[in-house]
């Protein structure tokens, strides 16, 4: 299989598209040793020796695993005091969590070694959605879908880009994923589905707080096209393909 330099060091996480033609442009990469002069030329992963500044990219068979988060556990590789989600999924491919969910968040988290589809699914630029299902402190206000469609002020520079309320009436579908603890709440207007499509630090409880409200459970539902498997338990992961979204 042959792949044009630029989309390989992309797909490897070494920058996006543009980035990596002006790293070649600055002759910083190698093929087999010799310096690679355009980002067009075909390689051939397998066996070319790709290297930027020095050090070698390594070419891995990429692999994607959809871990259903249990709480507890830090997106993290690493931490001195706590478990890591990567404790969750095989622990020899170079992997890492896609993004973060709080500690006591639970749900779809994604986790590769694929550096490229990471970037993109992260990128603000990208505007991928994320599906939150939350449980509120008290019964969510009819107001707040027409505060979340236009931004809200959480405390940062800007105000969130355009979210997607829905509150969950007791015949939902997505009551399902909810635990024994909260069954009861369907219908209560304390259950509701926030779509975001940023990644920012604890968002989806500062929109909530933003609004007068508080998150008392959080679990993603979706990232993209991909959506958490009902019958997944918490703790268990599954091999997955994210170029579908
Ligand atoms: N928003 C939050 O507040 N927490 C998460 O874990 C994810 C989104």
């Amino acid at each position: 299989m042959q792949i044009r330099l630029d989309k390989f060091l992309a797909d490897a996480g070494i920058g996006t598209r543009s980035e990596v033609k002006s790293i070649i442009k600055r002759k910083a990469v190698t093929i087999n040793g010799a310096c690679a002069a355009k980002p067009e030329i075909k390689i051939s992963p397998e066996t070319d020796e790709i290297a930027v500044n020095g050090t070698i990219v390594a070419m891995r068979g990429s692999v994607t695993y959809l871990l259903h988060k249990p709480a507890g556990y830090v997106c993290a590789v690493k931490d001195d005091r706590f478990p890591t989600v990567m404790e969750l999924v095989p622990q020899n491919r170079d992997l890492f969590p896609v993004g973060r969910l709080d500690k006591d968040t639970e749900g779809l988290l994604l986790i590769t070694n694929d550096g490229g589809m990471a970037h993109r699914m992260l990128s603000p630029r990208s505007h991928v959605d994320k599906t939150y299902l939350a449980v509120l402190g008290r019964p969510a206000e009819e107001a707040y879908a027409d505060l979340f469609s236009v931004g809200v002020d959480i405390g940062d520079d800007t105000p969130t880009l355009p979210a997607g309320l829905v509150i969950c009436d007791d015949g939902s579908r997505e009551c399902e994923y909810l635990p024994e603890e909260y069954r009861t709440y369907a219908g209560s207007g304390r259950v509701a589905l926030l779509t975001i499509q940023e990644g920012r630090y604890h968002q989806v409880k500062r929109m909530f707080h933003a609004v007068g409200n508080e998150v008392i459970y959080l679990k993603r539902l979706s990232f993209g096209a991909l959506v958490l498997p009902l019958p997944l338990k918490k703790g268990e992961a599954i091999l997955c393909d994210p170029q579908i979204n």
